[in-house]
């Protein structure tokens, strides 16, 4: 291995390097840098002969202690179970080698672990944050969460999130470790901490810890985390649409799981995903038993036809924020003049023979939809009313103050 062959524009000598040396001191790095996945581990290497180097540390166990024997590499892209030494364990995956890499952007892998998470009221590193692997959520999905959109430092509908969180909570019998108002002092200090303008709160509640079977009676105290993700405005360019596939995979239906509880257990959801990534599309609509269009795995739907905007009923769906919201928008006549909206039962046809179709959540915001199960939607561009209704959102978004029950001031006044 071989390095610079010049420096401050004097020859050097060109020497061979080793390519092992011994890690002798390190740090771990919270600043995030580009390309890093933060933390990172920052050490001095002692390549012998007097000589050392600084270096990126990667698979150092979290139990380490120095003089460690490690494998030198310039390659930063090397996978780190390759580049670290036979004593170290690698902490990362190789991305490269899971078949569906592709579709995670590399920065918003290294985004969730940034920054401070709340466990239980405590403020921890996000990167080390945990929770027992007894943890009945871990073991069960049994637990209940909430994502809620932050813009420009404002949460958007805490209130609703909060409320619907409590009822989930209620409806599995979890009592919730903490208030609504303690939770809400949680999220504003973690906002803080975390410099949150642009980007997503995770609230979790789960059953707790609880051991060796899912009798929910085992499992005593209920637990909170809270995470943050800080996300751009616009994640989906607005000119392009998202191409949908109807799922074989029905919605589950509420004799056996009530699809208005938000809980931990989204396996319905993931295997209708995974139907739709098999068939090239971005994303799935998942019908109910009666082959009724229900929703997305993590969004819902909207049709319309002339002056008439359709969307499924609630029930059998879960009725999300983003939807309530967009109900509203168009009682006000966001949508366009003379445009109404009713839920109402719909099936495959009422999509295919929409002029325009949308979906809509915390996480997509508004997004025009293109196509379905490969037939164009419309004239595959975005419709009137679909414009109408994001522009509304995203100014909804950002309005400031005027809706205290719905929004939440996280920067400090
Ligand atoms: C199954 C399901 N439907 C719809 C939505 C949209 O709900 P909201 O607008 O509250 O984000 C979500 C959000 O996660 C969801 O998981």
């Amino acid at each position: 291995m071989s390095a610079c062959t010049s420096s401050a524009g004097f020859r050097v000598d060109e020497v061979t390097l080793p390519s092992t040396g011994t890690l002798t001191s390190f740090a771990t790095a919270w600043v995030p840098r580009t390309g890093l996945l933060c933390p990172y581990v920052l050490g001095q290497v002692d390549i012998g002969a007097g000589a050392m180097v600084f270096a990126h540390i990667r698979g150092l166990p979290d139990d380490a202690g120095t003089p460690v024997a490690v494998r030198l590499a310039l390659n930063p892209n090397r996978p780190p179970d390759r580049a670290s030494g036979s004593n170290t364990r690698s902490s990362q995956p190789n991305k490269k080698d899971h078949p569906m890499s592709e579709n995670v952007p590399e920065a918003a892998v290294a985004e969730y672990k940034r920054g401070f998470a709340c466990v239980d009221g405590e403020f921890v590193p996000a990167a080390t944050a945990s929770v027992s692997i007894f943890d009945h959520s871990f073991l069960y999905g049994d637990g209940v969460f909430e994502t809620i959109i932050c813009r420009g430092g404002r949460l958007f509908a805490l209130r609703p999130h909060l409320d619907r969180l409590w009822a989930s909570c209620q409806y599995l019998q979890i009592t919730p470790p903490y208030d609504q108002e303690q939770i809400t002092a949680f999220i504003t200090e973690l906002a803080k901490r975390n410099e949150l303008s642009d980007g997503y709160v995770r609230v979790v509640i789960s059953r707790g810890e609880g051991y060796p079977v899912s009798d929910p009676r085992k499992a005593l105290k209920s637990k909170l985390v809270i995470s943050m993700q800080g996300a751009p405005a616009v994640t989906r360019p607005p000119d392009v649409g998202v191409k949908l596939a109807i799922a074989s995979t029905r919605r589950t239906p509420p004799i056996c799981l009530e699809p208005r509880v938000k809980s931990n257990n989204y396996l319905n959801h993931i295997v209708a995903k995974l139907e739709a990534i098999a068939a090239g599309a971005d994303d799935a609509i998942m019908l109910d038993l009666e082959g009724n269009v229900a929703e997305l795995p993590v969004a819902n739907i909207f049709a319309r036809h002339g002056d008439t905007l359709a969307t499924p009923p609630s029930n059998g769906i879960l009725a999300g924020i983003t939807r309530e919201t967009i109900l509203r928008l168009v009682a006000e006549g966001a949508a366009g003049p003379g445009l109404r909206v009713v839920q109402r039962v719909m099936t495959a046809y009422d999509l295919f023979t929409a002029a325009e179709v949308f979906i809509v959540g915390t996480g997509s915001g508004v997004a025009f939809v293109e196509s379905i199960d490969g037939r164009r939607i419309g004239d595959g561009t975005m419709g009137p009313a679909t414009k109408r209704l994001m522009d509304a959102y995203t100014e909804l978004l950002g309005r400031d103050g005027a809706e205290p029950d719905l929004q939440l001031t996280t920067k400090e006044a």
